[in-house]
């Protein structure tokens, strides 16, 4: 690899969270401690939720949002395919099927419109994507849901920052939301995860299942005034987050709208640079989404390209430019072979034979996106190669 090489993507670490981080270790308090807490209360008030409840990862609150919901064996749970396959193993976790609806076809997200056909007196809850950082159409999804009396668990890993019709995901949720800080998300912990909700229940429910079912309070008995005395109410998960996670993740709420300000002012010379590289198709974006979090800058390679989805990627590879696509989708994949049934899923497919997630991430310089404009533009005359 040359010192060249532009990553698909890079987490953006500042001495700030590298401080922090020190800090914590130092304090004596690694655990799920006062940071973890704090960032829980900064993320609800961020985001405009009553409760927040720190985890490991997005796939534990996705997995604890359907326990907590009593979604459970027998049941149906409507998704979509293009997705990674947590949305969809955290179905299967709690003993439920996963039932695919197909996207729609310029914007990749779940298509709304198609949700109600695929529902069953077994369907119990939807798990719609913000896919990209784009948002989902929630008020159908919501009315969709109310009309069925149905769960709603938004899989929102993509979408800190993302706002729908002027609020932010996760503002006011009806059901439950869920947020990834894995390394190559906007807001980084390394590994990580948000569930946020408006509902006492879900939320206390949660608290208890992220640390072995024990009883409230639990995570402070070896702290001043704690107790030794606990019980296990239910059989639970070992899912909550730790204070040093929680350190990076201040840090990085703190400067996420910065942040974000770089990735727009990345996405904005993409877009200016592609627009009219015949082709070559951008995610369209949707009217309802009023702030994109641009999690991931997605181009479709058309027919009218000189090169193939996969020669574009083995040609930007050969120029030191890393690339990646999401998402190959779960339903072609083996272990989930057996719940393709019956599902079209024509757009889904299609999708993601053409699409590439350029690189996008915050610590990316301006030259850098120019050098990947430059090295798709410049593609002129190469015939595409037979597909095998
Ligand atoms: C759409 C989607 N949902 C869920 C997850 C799982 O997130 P985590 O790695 O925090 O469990 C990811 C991770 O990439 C994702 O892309």
């Amino acid at each position: 690899m040359s010192d060249n090489f532009i990553p698909y993507c890079l987490p953006d670490i500042t001495e700030a969270e590298i401080r922090d981080v020190i800090d914590t270790l130092q304090s004596g308090w690694l655990a799920k401690g006062p940071k973890t807490l704090e960032f829980e209360a900064k993320f609800a008030k961020y985001v405009g939720a009553k409760y927040a409840v720190a985890m490991n990862s997005c796939t534990a609150a996705l997995h604890i949002a359907l326990i907590a919901a009593g979604v459970g064996k027998g049941d149906e749970v409507i998704t979509t395919s293009m997705t990674f396959a947590a949305s969809v193993n955290t179905i299967l976790h709690v003993g439920a099927k996963p039932v695919f609806v197909d996207i729609d076809p310029n914007t990749g997200l779940i298509d709304v419109n198609k949700i109600e056909e695929k529902i069953t007196d077994k369907t119990k809850a939807i798990v719609p994507v913000h896919y990209a950082g784009q948002a989902c159409d929630l008020d159908k999804i919501y009315d969709i849901a109310n009309k069925y009396d149905l769960f709603v668990s938004e899989d929102a890993a993509h979408a800190i920052y993302t706002e729908y019709k002027g609020n932010r995901i996760g503002h006011k949720p009806q059901g439950a939301v869920s947020y990834s800080f894995y390394a190559t998300k906007n807001l980084a912990t390394g590994e990580g995860g948000m569930l946020v909700t408006d509902d006492i229940n879900i939320a206390q429910k949660a608290r208890v299942l992220i640390t072995h079912g024990m009883s409230k309070n639990a995570w402070n008995r070896y702290g001043k005034g704690g107790s030794w005395m606990y019980d296990i109410e239910e059989p639970g998960y070992k899912y909550n987050m730790f204070d040093i996670q929680a350190a990076l993740g201040l840090n990085q709420l703190a400067r996420l709208e910065d942040m974000q300000y770089k990735r727009e002012s990345l996405v904005s010379l993409y877009k200016q640079g592609l627009k009219d590289v015949e082709g070559i198709v951008l995610q369209e974006e949707n009217e309802y989404t009023t702030k994109h979090a641009w999690h991931l800058f997605i181009i479709r390679v058309t027919e009218e390209f000189p090169l193939t989805r996969d020669e574009l990627i083995d040609h930007l590879a050969e120029k030191d430019i890393g690339t990646s696509v999401h998402f190959i989708p779960v339903h072609l994949m083996s272990a989930y072979n057996e719940y393709k049934y019956n599902s079209n899923l024509k757009n889904t497919e299609k999708w993601f034979e053409e699409i590439i997630s350029l690189p996008l991430y915050s610590s990316l310089s301006p030259s850098s996106v120019n050098k990947v404009i430059n090295n798709i533009t410049s593609i002129k005359n190469k015939k595409r190669l037979q597909k095998a």
